[in-house]
């Protein structure tokens, strides 16, 4: 580590333990760490997702399933469940696998980064993130906030993706030998708090002396490649509802929004023609259309009502009836949420009980 990385880790621990977050899955700055499992536990949440947004999830998380063996043991679908709204389901089924091989080996996580990346589900980026926080080996983590930190302080003009193995390179140079798991979560509520995405307060930064990108611009790093726009895709979801119950269906394991629960609807995910045929023959009747985007399409989701009278030869053998009176414990993901929450509108408005 040359002097001015040293310097710099140096100002930013010290900000840190001025103005570290108080986070329910953190220990104070300079403080032993906290338990591993509620490290690997926020860690895999927050990928992809806000502090704001994981907070009441953690919450619900460690108190169902206070160790990593409780959730060993878990039963699936209630994981999944308790997942819903999250999104990125695959991370909650990779939970379920690593949980489930940690509990294998004992309980014990293990201690170093290459070790941690050995288990089933746990990515680069969640090995560097434990190893560092639980165990305070010097590992990098590079995560979005941390990014624009250093694409700034460097002022690097490599658009992304390709600047990725620089910014790499340069948050490695500035970890510290010790407190790597402070350094990463300071670099990271910098991001959050003081070197934001719009409106930087460049003012109140620790690291602004060095900060090469402040002199150009700081907003303009990093430097993004041209916004391509989302494809728009088209599907149907079907609502067959029988004395106050909607059937559901649980999704297949890999596909998209795998192994949640679900309205059963046309395929649209898997290959965005929406070919699939209704659940039982029509009569059906639009409701509306709920929208929604997913990282790579956004998505219009038409609502079909099933108006026919056929329903007592209606058993297909993979779904169930759930009381629509509870539907928001049967843990939907967003967009099918978002439809039942169209269905319960439109009954509120005819004044109809179901
Ligand atoms: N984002 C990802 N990991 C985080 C952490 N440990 N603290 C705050 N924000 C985060």
């Amino acid at each position: 580590m040359d002097a001015s990385a040293q310097t710099i880790s140096a100002a930013l621990l010290d900000w840190y333990d001025a103005h570290a977050r108080v986070l329910p899955w953190r220990s104070a700055p300079g403080a032993p760490p906290p338990d591993p499992y509620r490290v690997w536990l926020s860690e895999v949440m927050l990928q992809q997702t806000t502090v704001a947004a994981v907070g009441p999830y953690f919450d619900k998380f460690t108190r169902a399933w206070p160790t990593v063996e409780a959730l060993a043991a878990a039963d699936e679908g209630e994981v999944m469940a308790a997942w819903a709204g999250l999104g990125y389901y695959a991370r909650a089924r990779n939970l379920i696998a690593c949980a489930r091989a940690v509990a294998a080996r004992g309980g014990t996580f293990p201690d170093t980064e290459a070790a941690l990346r050995e288990l089933p589900g746990l990515g680069a980026y969640t090995a560097a993130a434990v190893a560092a926080i639980a165990f305070d080996r010097p590992a990098t983590v590079v995560d979005a906030n941390v990014e624009r930190v250093v694409a700034r302080l460097n002022a690097i003009e490599e658009p992304l993706p390709a600047a990725r193995k620089a910014i790499r390179a340069r948050a490695e140079a500035l970890t510290p030998p010790r407190r790597a798991g402070d350094f990463a979560q300071a670099m990271m509520d910098l991001g959050a708090t003081v070197c934001t995405p719009r409106g930087p307060r460049c003012l109140l930064c620790p690291l602004t002396q060095w900060c090469a990108g402040r002199r150009a611009g700081a907003e303009r790093f990093p430097v993004k490649p041209p916004k391509k726009a989302k494809p728009q895709r088209r599907g149907r979801a079907f609502w067959v509802e029988r004395g106050g119950q909607v059937w559901l269906v649980r999704r297949a394991g890999r596909g998209m929004l795998g192994g949640m629960l679900a309205l059963p609807d046309d395929g649209w995910s898997a290959r965005g023609d929406g070919s699939a045929a209704p659940p039982l023959d029509g009569p059906w009747h639009p409701l509306g259309t709920v929208r929604h985007g997913f990282t790579h399409f956004d998505l219009d989701l038409q609502l079909m009502l099933y108006s026919g009278s056929d329903l007592a030869r209606f058993a297909p053998n993979d779904g169930e009836w759930w009381d629509i009176a509870r539907l928001d414990q049967a843990g939907l993901p967003t967009l099918f949420a978002k439809a039942a929450g169209l269905m319960l509108a439109l009954r509120d408005e005819t004044g109809e009980s179901g």
